[in-house]
């Protein structure tokens, strides 16, 4: 079995050497490959995603990404710029369901924005389509005057789309999942506006229609943007499209003290996968040593329990963290008063120690 080793830009790479050595301490047999991608692709490259890099994720049985993605390169044309590297990949390996858990850790409970009773035990699993919607409707562009001048551009498009097939996949992997869950799945849309999302709708419900152990209902997602800093404990399996679905995952994420512990899978049809850390290439913190290592080594264990069928690793591996957290190391997103902060690699070593004590 082989594993791509994408680290990307900014903190991308700090965080997760910490994970790769968590999986080279858990001795399993698993070949690594590591490869550019995003600004640093570009600049050795000129491309965020070059072909090589393409060949590798499509050729490993698993992908662990870091983050892309940094201010420098906020000038180059959009098919240029770093985050088209996650979106190709998205696309290429056709990775259309997008698992977001938000789990408060209760140790963390406190590190919360919102007042503890409101997160304490939370644990909601959004399923985020990815590889359609908004994103990568067609036609999309930027219509210029008459005289073609850039500055007297008229007006700019993009195209919301879903087919059918596309909504009726992710519906079954939100229904399945919550098969595994408390069996109560929340299908945000915008179908009081949006033809796209009456067809959301529409389609979710006759797929519901095979799942009657499943509660469904729906809400629009203004709503539920609301709903999640009111009474997020209400929420379960939230399935939505790919645009809300970015934008609910970050304020779920908060919910949760830090976006800095959240991981994230990004599976086909044949559970290959993408595993990421559901946060960004935080360029502002880069190189120093302190970012959070734990979402990145949180989304190596869902990587082995989807991907490579290693349930008892993945499971070391959360008991490590959740270990490491007890005992009251923090890095600096997560600190509060009483607990000890660390580093990065500090972080990342308590998670070795743990995981071969284990
Ligand atoms: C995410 C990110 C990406 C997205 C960016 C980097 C293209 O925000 O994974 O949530 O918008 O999907
Ligand atoms: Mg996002």
């Amino acid at each position: 079995m082989k594993i791509a080793i994408l680290p990307g830009d900014g903190i991308g790479s700090e965080i997760v050497a910490e994970a790769v050595r968590v999986l080279e301490v858990l001795d399993l047999r698993f070949e690594t490959e590591s490869a550019l991608v995003g600004g640093a692709a570009y600049e050795a490259h000129g491309h965020p995603l070059p072909d090589s890099t393409l060949k590798l994720a499509q050729s490993a049985d698993a992908v662990l990404f870091g983050a892309v993605g940094d201010w420098k390169f906020d000038a180059l044309e959009r098919s240029l710029r770093p985050e088209q590297a996650i979106l190709g990949l998205r696309k290429h390996l056709q990775l259309f369901a997008n698992f977001r858990p938000a789990i408060c850790h209760p140790q963390l409970t406190h590190a919360s924005s919102l007042k503890p009773e409101l997160v304490a035990g939370l644990d909601i699993l959004i399923v985020r389509e990815l590889t359609g919607d908004i994103y990568f409707g067609q036609p999309r562009g930027r219509r210029l005057s008459p005289d073609g001048a850039f500055e007297g551009q008229q007006e700019a498009f993009d195209t919301m789309r879903y087919s059918r097939p596309e909504i009726e996949r992710i519906a079954h992997v939100a229904f399945q999942a919550a098969r595994k869950r408390s069996k109560r799945v929340t299908s945000v849309d915008k179908a009081n506006v949006l033809e796209t999302f009456q067809f959301w709708r529409d389609v979710m419900i006759e797929v519901h229609a095979q799942y009657p152990d499943v509660e469904l209902d729906h809400m629009y997602v203004d709503n539920a943007a609301m709903q999640l800093v009111k009474a997020p404990k209400k929420f379960d399996v939230v399935v939505t499209g790919n645009m809300f679905g970015d934008i609910l995952s970050d304020e779920a994420a908060m919910l949760t003290g830090s976006i800095g512990m959240l991981p994230s899978a990004s599976l086909n049809a044949a559970n290959r996968g993408l595993y990421e850390p559901s946060h960004g290439s935080a360029p502002d913190i880069a190189g120093k040593n302190i970012a959070n290592p734990l979402a990145t080594i949180l989304s190596l264990a869902m990587m082995l329990r989807f991907s490579l069928n290693q349930p008892e690793a993945a499971a070391r591996i959360e008991a490590a963290v959740t270990q490491v957290l007890e005992s009251g190391l923090r890095t600096a997103d997560i600190w509060s008063e009483g607990t000890q902060r660390v580093g990065t690699r500090e972080m990342g070593s308590a998670v070795v120690a743990a995981v071969k004590a284990a």
